[in-house]
């Protein structure tokens, strides 16, 4: 039973607001992530729920034992660090035992144990290695071993691939995920790249100055954004004015760029809109544009690209866009 209930939770330090009035429940087995930009509050949040800094308001509730008032190490939680937090001092498999020693389990029962965590992270046969020896992803690896050989209910995790290149750490977050519905561990995850958030969570809990901007499950946020905040941090899109669009009892509108294609290629029921090819890019299999309206205002657009498909910069252009793409914001 490893629900976890948030309730009015704030959190200030000075007169920074670092979370402020959170309300969530991160349902049993679920893999949750807490986004946003860089001071919203994530890791404040984080580090609640693990016990490492005090609420200054509400409650924080596994099932329907209070939690919030207990020591760190009986929570029954573990937590993976941006910076691995290794111990340089000892080898991969005293890492991992660490908390196993802490919790004074027998010998024996370590051993077996840690056997079992490294290989649940594929470093069997590396237990007897130094940290330095090891590569980037590997040290992840060791830290992910070390926080789920206590078998925790819950895995925390904060920023855990931003120190790995852009390749290892697409191939990481899917074993993350892998890892955590194979195990039916209940995971809430860090991040700041909303791709990374798309990509592994059930649900995402998009953080704007220590408030919750919206809850939902990814594609929602992302083709159903509250508001101006969310449409721009889920991804490039279109903020235009209704009036751009014909559509006058609207102030703001989102529109994804991949909700436009060239009006030859469009249905015809679809609003048009012409302008001046502004720029072009061609990045394989997608063809990034913005097209310029009369008054100037830019329109990107995402179109598959296509054999034939013969644009020049200054040409005039007809673009059409999907009616039901299209957000309304406040
Ligand atoms: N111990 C502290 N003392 C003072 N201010 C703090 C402390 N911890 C966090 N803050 C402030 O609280 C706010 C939220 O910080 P937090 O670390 O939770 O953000 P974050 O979303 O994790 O950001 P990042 O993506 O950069 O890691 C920030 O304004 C930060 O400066
Ligand atoms: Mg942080």
């Amino acid at each position: 039973m490893a629900e976890i209930v948030i309730s009015g939770v704030s959190r200030s330090f000075g007169t920074v607001r670092a979370v402020d009035q959170v309300d969530l429940t991160v349902g049993d087995g679920e893999f949750f992530t807490l986004l946003g930009p860089s001071g919203c509050g994530k890791t404040t949040l984080l580090r609640m729920i693990a016990g490492f800094c005090e609420l200054d308001r509400g409650a924080i509730r596994f099932g329907r034992t209070r939690i919030d008032q207990l020591p760190a190490h009986v929570r029954d939680i573990g937590m993976v660090f941006q910076n691995y937090a290794v111990f340089p001092n000892l080898t991969v498999a005293g890492n991992v035992a660490y908390g196993l020693k802490a919790r004074k389990v027998a010998g024996t029962e370590i051993d077996r144990r840690v056997d079992e965590a490294l290989a649940l992270v594929q470093l069997s046969g590396y237990g007897a290695r130094w940290p330095h020896q090891l590569s980037g992803g590997q040290l992840q690896r060791v830290a992910i071993a070390r926080a789920l050989v206590i078998r925790p209910q819950v895995l925390l995790f904060d920023e855990p691939l931003s120190n790995l290149d852009a390749r290892l750490r697409v191939n990481m977050r899917t074993e993350i995920r892998e890892l955590q519905k194979s195990l039916g561990i209940t995971a809430i995850y860090v991040t700041h790249d909303q791709e990374e958030a798309m990509s592994v969570s059930d649900r995402i809990a998009l953080m704007n100055a220590g408030r919750l901007e919206q809850v939902g499950v990814p594609v929602d946020i992302y083709r159903h954004p509250v508001s101006r905040f969310a449409a721009e941090f889920m991804g490039t899109t279109n903020l235009l004015a209704g009036s751009a669009l014909d559509r006058a009892g609207e102030k703001l509108v989102s529109l994804r760029p991949e909700a436009l294609r060239l009006a030859g290629d469009a249905p015809a029921d679809w609003p048009r809109l012409a302008g001046t090819l502004a720029r072009l890019e061609l990045l394989g299999p997608l063809v990034r544009l913005d097209m310029a309206l009369p008054d100037g205002t830019l329109v990107k657009a995402a179109l598959l690209d296509q054999p034939g498909l013969a644009l020049q910069a200054g040409a005039s252009i007809t673009l059409a866009y999907d009616p039901a793409r299209l957000t309304v914001l406040p």
